[in-house]
Formats: structure tokens, C-alpha cells, sequence
């Protein structure tokens, strides 16, 4: 198995590019199931997850091929027949179950493995279930698979969430996209991911209004077409590597990064004395002084300030000035990463959903394993600024969801390196 290799240096300086959103394309990808059409994504990023993305809607019958070294996904699903999806695949990445809405709507049954728990939460799938439920299908757990059968089709509904889940909002609209009648999808995830799925979905003939709100509603079509569509900017590696000047110092520019996708992020990094500007073609990032300031943070729904960053900021405050408190509210279970800080000498202390944090002058490098895609990139950025060398250990976890993160720091002057074994 592959491993990082850090050596803490000086502040950094040059361009980064960003590529594609994981969490747009891995909703945009199932989308391929609605249609007999062909479906063309271009921009996506070329990461694991991608791949097992690509590996179930092939076992489900989809043809896709790829161009452009990866980043173009010219998927056809109109041989698709199989319903299943297997568990050997859906166990490797929870947002498989996100086939369960598509399979669903074109087929009128589905069969698709409980994905299980992960390492930063429990992430049942209630929401999903009752939604679809809701328009008409019978969803029953036999032998750790769903067994879900819409028997005439599923008819528009009237939806509440009770939690805003990105998943299930995402499974709800694709659904409805050929349900009979109109859906009103309330308490809808708002996050930037849904927006890109419903454009790319309004584009195949989907009409769906509300898009970007708590209130999204579709109206269902017999059926949708092709279309080609660029997945949106990964919002989530722009943040890390904005995050990058701010434990190491220096200046980054980040090309194809928009600060209009993060929300309340943008803000608590200035407020910890990071400048940001945008420019034509992406943004800057750049640290003002020495030392940031500790500032406290909560993770939201979308615009709040997202989850997939706590970790990566928790690695930030750990040499900042102060004490910042970090709390975690979507995930029950999302700060492993502090142990591994901890051992690299930051002062941190966790309480339940509730991170404290001293900010201490310097780390040290250290051997350091994570057991989720953010936690591994948060000791890669405290790793920057780190005395001395870390070695980032179960790799695989980064190449899941982060594009060549070697390569991309290593042009900003980080002295990093994969080390195969
Ligand atoms: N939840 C339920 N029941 C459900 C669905 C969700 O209780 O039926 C709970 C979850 O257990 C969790 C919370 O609701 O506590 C949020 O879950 P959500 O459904 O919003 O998350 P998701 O769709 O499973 C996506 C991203 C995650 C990201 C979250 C939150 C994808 C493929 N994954 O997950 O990304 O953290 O939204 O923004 O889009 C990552 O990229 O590292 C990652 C974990």
C-alpha cells in the first residue's frame, strides 16, 4: 500500500488546480440510469471512488467508456436491465445506495445492498426509504438488501425531510424525475452538489424548480434524454487547499476555485487572517501575518460551514493562536483524526461532538494513519508545517477523493512524495 511522505518547509507559492466534485459526479453518475440516452460528463475528477462508481452501474448494465485520460464519462444505459446492486460493491462506498432512486423510477424495482456503517457515523438510510415510500414504493430489508417495488410506477408526493440529507435529497429528485404527477421535495439539502445534479438533470428534460433551496419541486416526464454536462468545481478540495496557505504560510491560487460554493468557510477564514480574492479564473488564498487566529467553528447543512472541512480546519487551529472549539453536528463520530494530531504534539481535547483546541507553536512529524478520506488530508496539510518528516500511512483513503494531492501540493513548493511499496 502507497504512502505519503511530508517534510515541513517554508510558505507556499503557485497554482493549484481543482478538479471536478466526488460528491457532484457520484450523484451525476447514477443519473445515467434514467435514460436510454447516452449521458457525457466532462471535468470529472479521476479518483477511486469514480471507479466504483463506474464498476456498479457496469454490473447493473450500464456501458460507460472514458476520454480524456478520465476526465470524461460517456456512459449509455440503454442495454441496463439489472436491478441489483451487489453488496461487494455498495460495502466499498456508501454513496452507491444513490442507484436506489434511479433503478427505481426506470425499472419499478430494485434490489440494492444496505451499505452499513463507516468510520465516521452510523449513516442510516431512513430518510431515503421514507421518501420513496412516500411515492408509492414498498421498500422491505430481506438478507441485508433492500428489496424496493413500485408496482404502476411511483406517483408524486408531498415530501418533508426530516433531516436535510444530501442523499437522499439527491435519490428523492432523481425518482420523481419519471414519477407520475408532482413531488414536492420540503427541508431539501441545499449543498452545491444538488444544484450541479439538478442543471445536469434539467438538461436530459427533468422539470425540476428550487433547485439551491429548502423547496424543490418536480414535476414528472415520461421520459428524459441525453445530454453532456460538466461536473461543477469540487468545493471540498478547494477549501483544503485553501487551508494550505493557512497552516504553512504563503500564497496559493487556486484555479477553477469558487468562493461562492463555500458558504460560511470563506468567512471563517478571513476572520482567522486568511485573504481571499477572487480572480478571473479561480481565487487566491493567502496567509496575512505569521500565526493564524483560533476561530470557533460548527458544522452545517449547506451554507453553513461544511463537515468535509472540520477536519482539515481542526489541523489548521492546532498551530494557531488560541484556543478554538470545533463542533461537529452532521456526523456522530467524525474526529478520529484528532489521536493522530495529537501524536504529531497538538494539544487537543474531545468531548462528544466537541473538539477543543490549543494552539501549540509548532508540531512535530510523526507516523500517522487516518481511517477516512478528510482525516488522512488534514495531517497531510499539519504534516506542511510540521518539524521534521510524517509519514501518512493507508493512502487509499486520499485517492479516493483527492486528485493526485502529491502532485498538486508538491507545485505549490511542498516537499511531498508517494512512496509505493
Ligand atoms: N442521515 C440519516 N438518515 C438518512 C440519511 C442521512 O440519519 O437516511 C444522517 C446521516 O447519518 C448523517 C447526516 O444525516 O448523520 C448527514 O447525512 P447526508 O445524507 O446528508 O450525507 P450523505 O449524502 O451520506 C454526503 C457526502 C458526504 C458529506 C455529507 C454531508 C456524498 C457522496 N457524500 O453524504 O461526503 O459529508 O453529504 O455534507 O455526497 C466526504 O466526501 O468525505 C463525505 C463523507
Amino acid at each position: 500500500m502507497d504512502r505519503i511522505v511530508v517534510k515541513g518547509g517554508g510558505p507556499l507559492a503557485g497554482r493549484i488546480e481543482i478538479s471536478g466534485a466526488k460528491n457532484a459526479c457520484l450523484a451525476l453518475m447514477p443519473a445515467t440510469l434514467l435514460s436510454e440516452e447516452p449521458l457525457t460528463l466532462t471535468n470529472a475528477p479521476r479518483l477511486s471512488d469514480i471507479r466504483t462508481m463506474s464498476v456498479l452501474l457496469e454490473s447493473l448494465g450500464a456501458e460507460i467508456s472514458t476520454m480524456q485520460d478520465g476526465k470524461v464519462l460517456a456512459m449509455s444505459s440503454h442495454a441496463a436491465d439489472n436491478h441489483v446492486a451487489d453488496y461487494d460493491i455498495v460495502r466499498k462506498m456508501r454513496a452507491s445506495n444513490l442507484v436506489l432512486g434511479p433503478l427505481l423510477a426506470r425499472h419499478g424495482h430494485a434490489v440494492v445492498s444496505l451499505p452499513g456503517g463507516c468510520a465516521i457515523g452510523a449513516r442510516p438510510m431512513d430518510l431515503h426509504i421514507s421518501a420513496l415510500e412516500a411515492m408509492g414504493a414498498q421498500i422491505d430489508l430481506r438478507d441485508g438488501y433492500l428489496h424496493a417495488e413500485a408496482k404502476g410506477g411511483l406517483k408524486g408526493a408531498d415530501i418533508t425531510l426530516r433531516f436535510a440529507s444530501v442523499g437522499a435529497t439527491e435519490n428523492t429528485v432523481m425518482a420523481a424525475t419519471l414519477a407520475k404527477g408532482t413531488t414536492i421535495l420540503r427541508n431539501a439539502a441545499r449543498e452545491p452538489e444538488i444544484v450541479d445534479l439538478v442543471e445536469c438533470l434539467r438538461k436530459m428534460g427533468a422539470q425540476i424548480e428550487g433547485e439551491g433551496t429548502a423547496t424543490i419541486t418536480i414535476e414528472g416526464v415520461d421520459r428524459l434524454h441525453g445530454a453532456t454536462h460538466p461536473v461543477v468545481a469540487d468545493r471540498i478540495e478547494t477549501g483544503t487547499y485553501m487551508l494550505a496557505p493557512a497552516i504553512a504560510g504563503g500564497e496559493v491560487e487556486l484555479v477553477g476555485g469558487r468562493m461562492d460554493l463555500l458558504g460560511a468557510f470563506c468567512e471563517k477564514l478571513d476572520a482567522c487572517g486568511i485573504e481571499l480574492s477572487e480572480t478571473g479564473t479561480g481565487l487566491i488564498a493567502k496567509r496575512r501575518n505569521g500565526r493564524v487566529d483560533a476561530v470557533n467553528v460548527v458544522t452545517e447543512v449547506f451554507p453553513g460551514f461544511p463537515t468535509d472541512l472540520q477536519a482539515q480546519m481542526m489541523a489548521v487551529m492546532c498551530t494557531a493562536n488560541g484556543v478554538s472549539v470545533l463542533e461537529e453536528r452532521i456526523f456522530e463520530n467524525r474526529f478520529m483524526h484528532a489521536p493522530e494530531l495529537i501524536r504529531m504534539g497538538a494539544h487537543i481535547d474531545v468531548q462528544g461532538g466537541i473538539a477543543t483546541v490549543t494552539g501549540v507553536e509548532k508540531l512535530r512529524g510523526a507516523p500517522v494513519m487516518a481511517t477516512d478520506l478528510r482525516a488522512s488530508v488534514s495531517l497531510i496539510l499539519a504534516a506542511l508545517a510540521a518539524e521534521g518528516e510524517t509519514v501518512v500511512n493507508r493512502v487509499y483513503h486520499l485517492d479516493r477523493g483527492y486528485e493526485r494531492v502529491e502532485e498538486k501540493l508538491g507545485a505549490v513548493g511542498a516537499r511531498i512524495e508517494r512512496v509505493s511499496e
